[in-house]
């Protein structure tokens, strides 16, 4: 029997797991729904392996202890793996596995579903009409088609992006270190010429040493006055105050985020009763033209579905020392 631990986990997520657990003889798990942080590791005394999601902290000091726990393997039920130590996990034989790609098009979706609410103002007309307010001051828009759509990272999102930005009628501009065979409607070019080109700037590249703070004053600078940013990839690609700079002097027509900064201690929780003291996020929500939400691209049925799926097939394959090409090293 291999026992698994799942640390932050939510009633969907143990709804999608025990759906597909049937199926997984010889699998056991139990759900916490703390976070995997070095507070919790010693919880996973006793098991086989953790799946943690994508704020979880599963650095160093979170690693060391789950090998004193006796812990072979770290399930991530996410795509992202910035959050993990992985060269002390691989050090100390702990195999991680991911699940990359379950639904790029869950994420380029909300991309351009955030892109539209921003541009034409949706949350605010949202609010407006349930007050009886029907009047169109402020929410006059533009359109998307024959403009030029910039997609930062064209891997399996930016992919999804850049062929709904298409549909759109729009012309597409990529950067990425990698060109994608498969997009010959887009044409790639530098970061600069991309970002000086394009009305919507979309990020989906990861968040590594050279990606973060791609987004900063500099590169502000660069993008075309009245310019939509939206990101959907990780908070840390984008430094959020020269952010906030570049709104303030009315370089962006609307920006759409589902991931910043200062989102780790507010993802997927409610925080509607709490005082935010000194809140980033309350400073950009103040803004009439940016449009926030909870790192969600990831949340429809078809992903749920693909997340479970995909780890508990990492979970068999390590289970019988198979490989499974989602291995992170
Ligand atoms: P992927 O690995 O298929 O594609 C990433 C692309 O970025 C690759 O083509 C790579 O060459 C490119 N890249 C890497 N470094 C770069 C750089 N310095 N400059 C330009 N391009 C660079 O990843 P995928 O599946 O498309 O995911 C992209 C990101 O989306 C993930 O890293 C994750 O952070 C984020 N994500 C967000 C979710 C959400 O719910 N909001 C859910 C899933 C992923």
């Amino acid at each position: 029997m291999m026992k698994i631990l799942f640390y932050d986990t939510k009633s969907y997520d143990q709804e999608s797991f025990e759906a597909k657990l049937p199926f997984y003889p010889g699998m056991k798990i139990d759900y916490l729904k703390s976070e995997l942080t070095p507070a919790t590791a010693r919880l996973a005394k006793g098991y086989d392996a953790v799946c943690a999601f994508v704020n979880c902290d599963v650095g160093t000091e979170t690693v060391l202890l789950l090998h004193e726990c006796g812990i072979r393997a770290i399930l991530l039920r996410c795509a992202g793996f910035n959050h993990v130590d992985i060269e002390k996990a691989c050090e100390l034989g702990i195999r991680v596995m991911r699940v990359p790609g379950y639904s790029p098009e869950a994420v380029a979706e909300h991309a351009m579903g955030l892109a539209l609410a921003a541009n034409r103002r949706i949350h605010k007309a949202y609010v407006r009409v349930r007050e009886n307010d029907f009047s169109l001051g402020g929410m006059l828009g533009f359109n998307f088609y024959q403009k030029t759509a910039g997609i930062v990272g064209t891997g399996k999102i930016g992919a999804a992006m850049a062929g709904i930005c298409h549909g759109f009628g729009m012309k597409v501009l990529a950067y990425d270190k990698y060109r994608n065979p498969s997009l010959d409607f887009v044409e790639y070019v530098s970061m600069e010429e991309l970002l000086s080109q394009s009305e919507l700037v979309s990020l989906h590249c990861p968040l590594t040493d050279e990606t973060y703070h791609l987004i900063n004053r500099d590169t502000i600078q660069k993008m075309k006055d009245g310019v939509i940013l939206v990101n959907t990839s990780r908070g840390g690609l984008v430094k959020t105050e020269d952010l906030i700079e570049g709104i303030r002097a009315r370089k962006f027509f609307a920006v759409g985020l589902d991931v910043y900064e200062e989102e780790k201690r507010n993802v997927f929780e409610d925080r509607s009763d709490e005082i935010l003291e000194s809140s980033i996020t309350a400073r950009l929500l103040s803004f009439p033209n940016v449009v926030i939400t909870s790192h969600q691209g990831f949340f429809t049925q078809e992903a749920l579905d693909a997340i479970s799926e995909t780890t508990l097939r990492n979970a068999a394959a390590f289970e019988k020392g198979e490989a499974t090409g989602n291995e992170v090293k």
